[in-house]
């Protein structure tokens, strides 16, 4: 039996690894642990418990405000131990945030192989976004099974070198997070709230949006609403403080409702119901295009071209007058609102944790 050491720490690596464990702890040729790094702690808390995972590790690293140093260092060390403990055949991480990159760098220095779990994402510049394109390109060099969630993240690998025997086309683990979460006729008090308006959801947290960009984002929004009287914005804030601090700005409007961050089943639900959302987020973009929800992206740049492609997604960037005339016209223009508001899935069908378990099965079955 091979043993699997699956590690992630934030909630959008929570959300695309929990089926990953529950579809590995269904496979009787894996014993399947899981260490999670706490580098978010409520958040991350709420989706272990809508998934029902337990975890066999926490690291507990989070601080408040804590620097990339902090969690890299504190994520590193905790896992020497429990690496040296669970003496594991693979460790499976998933995208692009420090407990990624120190999870691969720790197994790399123990000699352990690496699956990457959303590999082959790129903007190709390691300033945006901020850590996280550095965080994935590396541990893109040290993954031994490579899981793109397209084809085009698999052509990223391949032209950087990788062996095309170890990059698998998977699917986003997202879009199978999505058919546990989905079509239960959810309903609560936001919903309820913002019945019979159009609403919109918003949500904003990126690192290089801190300060300046935040405030010119969250100002260009409450403009467009003000001018909007059938809209309604919902917006559940990230628990980071520097991002709690910007989002006072759209206290006080009757229109806007500022939220605690909610559960997975509910985001998920909200998404479906939803009229637009304005996100910097990296995995909205992916979940809103399966939902055919026009999607704001509040960056310059995004390694989701796929999404942009279909249509879904158009990125506005962060200064206060694009995010008004964009957010106005989506508000405004029939058209355009129709243009981006099919359905398409480039990021998967819902089978990617399965193909994950079977890349995994066939590999050790041939070493
Ligand atoms: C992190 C990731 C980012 C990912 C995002 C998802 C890094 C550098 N960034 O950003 O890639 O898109 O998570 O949300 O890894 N906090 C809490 N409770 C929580 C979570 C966070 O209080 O449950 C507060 C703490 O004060 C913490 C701060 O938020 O210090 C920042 O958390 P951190 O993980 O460093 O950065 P995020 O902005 O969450
Ligand atoms: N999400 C959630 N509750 C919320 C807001 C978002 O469960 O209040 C989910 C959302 O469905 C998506 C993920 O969190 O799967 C995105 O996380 P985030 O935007 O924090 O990180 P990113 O995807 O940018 O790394």
């Amino acid at each position: 039996m091979k043993r699997i050491l699956v590690v992630f720490g934030t909630r959008p690596e929570a959300i695309k690894m929990c089926p990953l464990v529950l579809a590995l702890k269904k496979t009787p040729a894996f014993k399947t642990v899981v260490c999670v790094t706490g580098q978010h702690r409520e958040m991350l808390d709420q989706v272990l418990g809508f998934f029902k995972v337990t975890p066999d590790h926490d690291l507990c690293v989070m601080r408040e405000r804590q620097t990339l140093f902090d969690i890299t260092f504190r994520v590193m060390e905790g896992l020497r131990g429990v690496y040296g403990q669970e003496l594991p055949d693979a460790v499976l991480v998933h995208g692009d945030t420090p407990t990624t990159f120190a999870a691969a760098l720790a197994a790399f220095y123990m000699k352990i192989p690496v699956g990457h779990v959303e590999a082959g994402l790129r903007t190709y510049d390691i300033y945006a976004p901020f850590p996280e394109e550095f965080d994935r390109q590396a541990a893109g060099l040290i993954a031994k099974w490579h899981f793109a969630p397209t084809e085009r993240a698999r052509q990223n690998l391949l032209s950087e070198g990788k062996d095309p025997r170890a990059v698998y086309i998977t699917g986003n683990t997202v879009i199978d997070a999505l058919k546990l979460t989905t079509g239960k006729g959810f309903t609560d008090d936001a919903l309820a709230w913002a019945e019979g308006s159009r609403m919109v959801l918003l949500t904003a947290h990126r690192r290089e949006n801190w300060g300046g960009p935040l405030e010119r984002i969250f100002r260009g929004v409450r403009r467009a609403v003000e001018e909007t009287p059938d809209v309604k914005l919902l917006f559940p804030v990230h628990h980071n403080p520097v991002v709690r601090r910007a989002a006072e700005l759209l206290r006080g409007f009757e229109r806007i409702r500022l939220i605690e961050p909610v559960d997975v089943l509910a985001f998920h639900n909200y998404i479906a119901r939803c009229y637009m959302i304005l996100t910097d987020s990296g995995g909205i973009q992916e979940e809103a295009s399966a939902f055919g929800k026009p999607v704001l992206v509040l960056r310059d740049v995004t390694e989701r071209p796929e999404g942009v492609e279909a249509g879904t997604l158009k990125l506005v960037g962060t200064e206060e007058e694009a995010v008004y005339q964009g957010f106005l016209r989506l508000l405004t223009d029939r058209t355009e609102y129709g243009r981006m508001s099919r359905a398409v899935s480039p990021y998967g069908d819902g089978h990617a944790c399965e193909r994950i378990v079977n890349a995994l099965l066939d590999s050790f079955r041939e070493n």
